[in-house]
């Protein structure tokens, strides 16, 4: 079963039909996409949608749809999910990322505190792992503010992501004793 997470302004939830449109928008919006390779199409959005679903219904936890709760409002995702294959590490990391109408207003925070905690007291981790490009400094916002700590010896050249800027990579982590992570 799909675990649903609830903070006092999000819920995250499994995915519905009607998340698509806004969910490939913001996939087409190159300031939300600054800090990856590229842009994605509607058909590379539909398919991350069925790839996140999936998933949720395998394990019940992953890439869960983000809404808002007062209005039902779908803003984003965020979630948790293994480092993939290739990667300098492994481990589970964390990973969020909201429309731009829904920056600034704290909800990438309030969601990840949601899916740390989630890691922590549901799935029994150790550790939850963050991993963006150097110069996203919007993301590395969210991980300083979860308490999350960055060790410059973990920076490292992401072999998914083609030579050039964004290529340079930081990887932040908390472990479970940090309750920074939860207490809001
Ligand atoms: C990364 C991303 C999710 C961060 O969004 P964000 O809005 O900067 O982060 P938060 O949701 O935590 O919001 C924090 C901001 O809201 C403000 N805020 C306003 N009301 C708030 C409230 N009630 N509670 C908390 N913060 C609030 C904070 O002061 C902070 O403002 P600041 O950035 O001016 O310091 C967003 O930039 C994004 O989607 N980027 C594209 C995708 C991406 O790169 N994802 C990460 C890849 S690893």
């Amino acid at each position: 079963m799909v675990s649903e997470l609830r903070t006092d302004r999000l819920v995250l939830r499994g995915w519905r039909a009607s998340d698509l449109a806004p969910w490939a928008a913001m996939n087409a919006d190159p300031v939300v996409r600054a800090y990856f390779p590229e842009v994605l199409t509607r058909a590379q959005s539909e398919a991350s949608v069925a790839r996140f679903q999936a998933d949720l219904d395998r394990r019940g936890w992953g890439w869960w749809a983000v809404e808002l709760a007062a209005t039902g409002e779908f803003v984003g995702f965020a979630g948790l999910d293994p480092v993939e294959d290739g990667m300098p590490f492994t481990g589970v990391e964390a990973g969020w990322r909201l429309a731009r109408p829904a920056w600034g207003h704290g909800y990438a925070t309030e969601a990840a505190r949601a899916v740390v905690s989630y890691g922590f007291e549901r799935l029994g981790l150790a550790e939850v792992l963050a991993v963006t490009a150097a110069g996203n400094l919007r993301s590395r916002a969210v991980m300083d503010r979860l308490g999350m700590s960055h060790d410059p010896a973990d920076d490292f050249d992401d072999p998914e992501v083609p030579e050039g800027p964004l290529r340079r990579s930081v990887v932040y982590r908390i472990r479970a004793g940090d309750r920074r992570a939860t207490d809001g």
